[in-house]
């Protein structure tokens, strides 16, 4: 099976251009299922019901998201609702589920979302949580694929070999800068320490560059507001055995909007 995983959607700019590229991009490479991380979906910051609708109908199948989820209170909602994951190790308390196993095409698939612990704040450990779960997940599919969100890419690729031989593929999210190391660990895992992001990249993470540095210059609280311009989304293709569940190949690309005008 072929699968597409999509870097951190960064606002409606990101949204309108999923909208227009997503479906010839689904058809052109005869994807059986679409990943996207969406902790930025809302405003550059959580996700809420809405977003989260206009990104499934561009043709996401499964969204993940990260340290940005809950700052939105709609967030809460939108997890309760839709096929919207947020970290696993945030732990049993917190709201909405942090893996799912979603049947796609008759073929099922897990999700499962982590949180990384370096320069990030305290959560349950992810390595023991990921493992803890996965002899269930494995009883109900192989095709299984992890993202990593986090700031290290030391506690990535960590993970990455930790979950190597027993997961699809480990994909890095969070730094919306993607990284040029995509691999498969042990013939059997796609890996990449970090996807990108699904925003401008006339930008320094999809927000304005003179309020980024305004903030690093003055050490003061600066509001951040989305970019707009040269839209891109980052992503990454996994070819996936569905017998084995392990990985056959993975490939980085990147779409800009002038590609689809
Ligand atoms: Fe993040
Ligand atoms: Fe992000």
């Amino acid at each position: 099976m072929r699968l597409l995983f999509i870097g951190d959607i960064v606002g409606s700019h990101a949204r309108n251009f999923l909208k227009l590229a997503l479906p010839k991009i689904k058809s052109n490479l005869q994807l059986d299922c679409i990943i996207a991380n969406a902790e930025n979906a809302a405003g550059g910051s959580s996700i809420t019901v809405e977003t989260a609708k206009e990104i499934f109908s561009s043709g996401v199948d499964i969204i993940t998201s990260g340290d940005h989820i809950f700052k939105k209170q709609e967030a809460k909602e939108a997890l309760l609702k839709l096929d919207i994951l947020r970290p696993l190790n945030y732990g049993e308390l917190a709201i909405g589920r942090g893996y799912l196993i979603k049947e796609i095409n008759s073929k099922k698939i897990a999700v499962i979302n982590l949180v990384g612990r370096v320069f990030m704040q305290p959560v349950d450990c992810p390595f023991k949580t990921v493992r803890n779960l996965l002899d269930d997940v494995r009883k109900e599919t192989k095709i299984i694929v992890v993202d990593i969100h986090a700031e290290a890419t030391s506690e990535k690729l960590a993970l990455g070999y930790f979950l190597a031989g027993k997961v699809s593929a480990v994909i890095g999210t969070h730094t919306h800068i993607p990284t040029a190391d995509e691999r498969l660990l042990e013939e059997k895992t796609a890996y990449i320490t970090d996807v990108g992001m699904t925003g401008s990249f006339n930008s320094v993470l999809g927000r304005q560059k003179h309020q980024i540095i305004e903030r690093f210059i003055t050490n003061m609280p600066v509001r951040f507001n989305l970019a707009d311009q040269d839209i891109r989304i980052q992503a990454v293709i996994i070819e996936i055995d569905e017998q084995t569940g392990y990985a056959l190949s993975i490939k980085r690309v990147e779409y800009k909007k002038d590609e689809f005008l």
